[in-house]
């Protein structure tokens, strides 16, 4: 089997560096759009028969190393007891505001609850046929506190933030909460076939660094601790994280994920050595043509310590509006450099 992204996951050898696109199923793709005139995104989550022909449509169109689940972040929450809506970002009607609401959440019961996750992890396994690994993900404890709490989404989150100051113990229950709901949630994406997971921490970086060291990466340590398996790298994702980079490390995640603010070689001395690296050429590059693209490729390879673990991969989600094709020529583009680079050694 392709187990390419798997090795460079855990800084082993590899005769190419691996290349998957976050969000490389969705609106920029035709055959995506086809699939969403007929049903809205909610039901094309939770009909695995729909999630897993999503999920599969960038692995055949663009060709990428791995592919993500089609999913969202958001998915477990209703099973925790919000209903959330999606028009298009998500909507809470009842936001976690004190302790009431957060007494109240319920821990979810995977099979029982979500299984419609698991059943979809399960029949991409049998459909891609160790073509190439499948990625589970879920949201990380900080971010979907930000999410409940706040009730949507927002540029800067302040309700929980404001939470974190006045009634911190509130605070702490709440992740611990969500700690143990995503623990049980992606070791039963594992159990069912996952073969690495992805931990989205999208809003981390909002907090201050002390405030980003205690809220964000002490309660995705835990998680961390909680679901790694052998053999199954565990990616911790931020954004915006330039003044706390030296501190993710502590998540004991084996990849961390980063966006495009920073190149590599410097985010590589914040971290320092340890785990892989993955990103982070940005994405608004793939709405620049095929020069930009190549340079941007080669900038983000040449960027990356000898003898680091790298997959390569955006600093964010596809953004809609992008050429498909470009997003094909990127994914052979990376592999024709850094076959190359190989090569050169
Ligand atoms: O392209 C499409 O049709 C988008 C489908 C869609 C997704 N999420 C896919 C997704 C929609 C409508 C949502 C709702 C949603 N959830 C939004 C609005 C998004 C939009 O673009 O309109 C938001 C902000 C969320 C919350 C969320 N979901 C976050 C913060 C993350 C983590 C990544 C990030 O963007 O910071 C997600 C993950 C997510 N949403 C995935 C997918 C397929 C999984 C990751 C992946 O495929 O890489």
């Amino acid at each position: 089997m392709s187990d390419l992204f798997l090795r460079a996951c855990f800084g082993q050898e590899v005769e190419r560096t691996p290349v998957w696109l976050m969000r490389q199923a969705g609106r920029y793709m035709a055959e995506y759009r086809a699939v969403r005139e007929q049903y809205d995104f909610l039901t094309i989550c939770r009909t695995p028969e729909l999630a897993a022909e999503v999920t599969l449509q960038p692995v055949e169109r663009l060709g990428v190393d791995a592919a993500i689940l089609f999913s969202d972040i958001m998915i477990p929450l209703p099973a925790m007891g919000c209903e959330v809506a999606f028009d298009p970002g998500p909507t809470l009607a009842l936001p976690v505001r004190d302790r009431a609401g957060i007494a109240a959440l319920r821990v979810p019961d995977p099979r029982a609850d979500l299984g419609f996750v698991l059943d979809a992890v399960g029949q991409l396994r049998r459909e891609l046929a160790d073509r190439v690994p499948l990625i589970g993900f879920g949201g990380a404890p900080f971010t979907l506190a930000a999410y409940l709490v706040e009730g949507r989404g927002s540029k800067s989150f302040p309700a929980v933030r404001s939470m974190i100051y006045s009634d911190p113990a509130a605070g702490r229950e709440l992740l611990a909460r969500l700690v143990e709901a995503q623990r049980a949630f992606l070791g039963a994406q594992i159990e069912a076939g996952a073969q690495a997971i992805q931990i989205f921490d999208s809003w981390g970086g909002i907090l201050p660094r002390p405030l980003f060291e205690e809220w964000a990466v002490e309660p995705a340590a835990r998680l961390v601790e909680g679901v790694g398996r052998p053999g199954v790298p565990v990616i911790y994702y931020v954004r915006d994280c330039a003044h706390a980079m030296d501190l993710v490390a502590g998540t004991g995640a084996d990849v961390i994920s980063v966006d495009e603010k920073l190149p590599l070689g410097r985010v590589a001395e914040l971290i320092g050595p340890g785990p892989a690296l993955q990103g982070n050429l940005d994405p608004v590059a793939l709405l620049g043509g095929r020069e930009v693209i190549t340079t941007g490729a080669e900038q983000v390879l040449e960027g990356v310590p000898a003898g680091r673990g790298h997959v390569f991969n955006l600093g964010h989600g596809v953004l809609p509006q992008t050429p498909v094709e470009d997003a094909a020529f990127l994914v052979d583009e990376v592999r024709r450099l850094s076959t190359a680079a190989r090569g050169a050694r």
